[in-house]
Formats: structure tokens, sequence, C-alpha cells
């Protein structure tokens, strides 16, 4: 979990400003890692944070991958401007990162740690229509988009993101770089451990412990602990193999 660097979410709408000029001096440069589509859907998330706000909060520079057949693409308008790497290029900008999927997830923290850019530098993006508890903490770099639910004393660590329509119910934990994909319902008190993935609509009993490094399948429900690097699928979820 998320050391001295945690955050405290913040809506935007109660910072005290007076003009459009006070607004401006606030915009930060943001580059997004990866180009999947969890960058993109970021990328949404970033266009309606400015649009719902007095003036623009960011300014999307581009989005940085180490496939170099992406290079010089534009998604949505914003251009791809190289490798991983060249993020110590761009000192001024802050970035969040998109990625992290089925096939990668357990990579996800050596991918960021790659890039060099510390945690303090990387942005927390909350979509304008996800609802996260006033008393709830998110880790630097955490991504929350539409319609997820991150309800009361959760807590959830470093480049954590969580997909569409999801929940996270009441005082659970979930450890850095875990990806919890869309329509996911985990039930309080839940554990969930570092680098792990929760499949789309799998569901989550009250008060487990999901272990780290582990991957809950699509559509699964899981009525026990899962260990540590193990794959679980179906209802009731059952081991499947090993991550890796
Ligand atoms: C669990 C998962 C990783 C397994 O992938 P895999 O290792 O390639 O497994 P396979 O597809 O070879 O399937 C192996 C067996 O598990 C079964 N299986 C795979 N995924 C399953 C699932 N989600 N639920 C139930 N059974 C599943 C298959 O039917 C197959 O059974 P069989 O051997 O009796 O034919 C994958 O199916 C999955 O659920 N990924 C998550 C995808 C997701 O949520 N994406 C969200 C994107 S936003």
């Amino acid at each position: 979990m998320g050391g001295p660097e945690v955050a405290k979410v913040t809506p935007w709408g109660r910072a005290r400003v007076s003009s459009n000029e006070e607004w401006g001096r606030f915009v930060k440069r943001i580059i997004i890692l990866g180009v999947g589509g969890n960058c993109v859907d970021i990328l949404d998330a970033i266009f309606e944070i400015n649009e719902g706000s007095p003036a623009p909060r960011y300014e999307c520079v581009g989005f940085l991958d180490d496939d170099p057949q992406t290079l010089g693409r534009k998604f949505a308008g914003v251009p791809v401007l190289g490798s991983l790497l060249k993020a110590n290029e761009y000192p001024d900008c802050v970035f969040v990162n998109g990625i992290g999927s089925p096939e990668n997830f357990w990579k996800k923290s050596e991918i960021i740690a790659r890039t060099g850019v510390p945690d303090a530098r990387f942005e927390t993006i909350v979509h304008p229509t996800a609802s996260v508890s006033r008393l709830a903490v998110l880790g630097p770099g955490c991504v929350v988009l539409q319609n997820a639910t991150i309800a009361s004393c959760a807590r959830l660590g470093r480049h954590v993101i969580v997909l569409p329509n999801s929940i996270v119910s009441h005082d659970c934990t979930v450890g850095d770089f875990t990806c919890i994909a869309g329509g996911a319902s985990i039930s309080g008190g839940v554990v969930i451990g570092a680098s792990c993935y929760l499949g789309a609509n799998s569901a989550i009993k009250g008060n487990l412990r999901i272990g780290d490094g582990s991957l809950i399948g699509m559509g699964a429900v899981v009525l026990r602990d899962v260990s540590e690097n193990t794959v679980v699928v179906g209802n009731p979820a059952r081991r499947l193999r090993s991550t890796r």
C-alpha cells in the first residue's frame, strides 16, 4: 500500500478562485502512459474534467508507448510522443498510467518504474460521474472511470485503476498497481493485494482476501480467499492456474 505519498481526493469544485485567469494558473500539462483502450478512456475523463471546470484543468500533451508502430499516431487528436523512456524529456509534465491488461497486469509496477517518474508527479484522475466518498483515500496515480463507486473508508494504493461501473465498497483495501475491470463488485471489507486483476463483472464476497498478483476471471463469484499469484474462474470461483 501507499506510503507517505498517499493523497486525499479533493473535489475541484471546492477550490476558491475568483477568475478564469486564476484558474489558468492551475493548468497542468499531462502525459498518459500507454495507448490502449483504457488510456483513451483516461483521456476522455481528462476532457470531461476540463469541461466541468471553470477553465481547463489539464493540457494533454500526448501519450508514451513502447510500440514503435504507434509513434506519431494520434488518438482523439492527441499524439504519441515516443517510448516510455521519453518521460524524462518532459520535466514540466505530470503523468497518469493506463497500461495494464489481463496479459501484463503483474508487470505494471516495473513498467511504471521504467519511466523513472516519481509518484509525486503522477496525477489521480477521477471521472466527474464517478462517486468517491469523502472518507475514501486514493493513492497517487489512481484512475477512477465513469460511474464507478468508491465507498466510505475504502483505501486505494498507488496506480490503482477502477474501470466503469465498478463498486469498491466500504472499508475495502486495494493494493498498489491493481486493476479493477468494468462492472466488478467488491463487497465491504475485502482486502485485495498488489498487482491484481479483477475481471469484468466479477463479484467478491465481503471481508475476503485476494493475494498479490492474482487474477479473478470475468464473471467469477469469489466466495473464499484467493492465494497469491492465482487465477480463479467461475461461480463459485475455482483455481484455474498460476498467474505466471
Ligand atoms: C481467466 C482468464 C484469464 C483465462 O484465460 P486463459 O488462461 O487464456 O484460459 P482459457 O481461455 O484457455 O480457458 C481455460 C479454461 O477456463 C475456462 N474459462 C476461462 N475464462 C473463464 C471465465 N472467465 N469464467 C469461467 N470459465 C473460464 C475456459 O472455458 C476453459 O475451460 P475448459 O478447459 O473446460 O475448456 C480469462 O478468460 C479472463 O476471464 N480474463 C479477464 C478478462 C477481462 O475481464 N477483461 C476485462 C477487460 S476491460
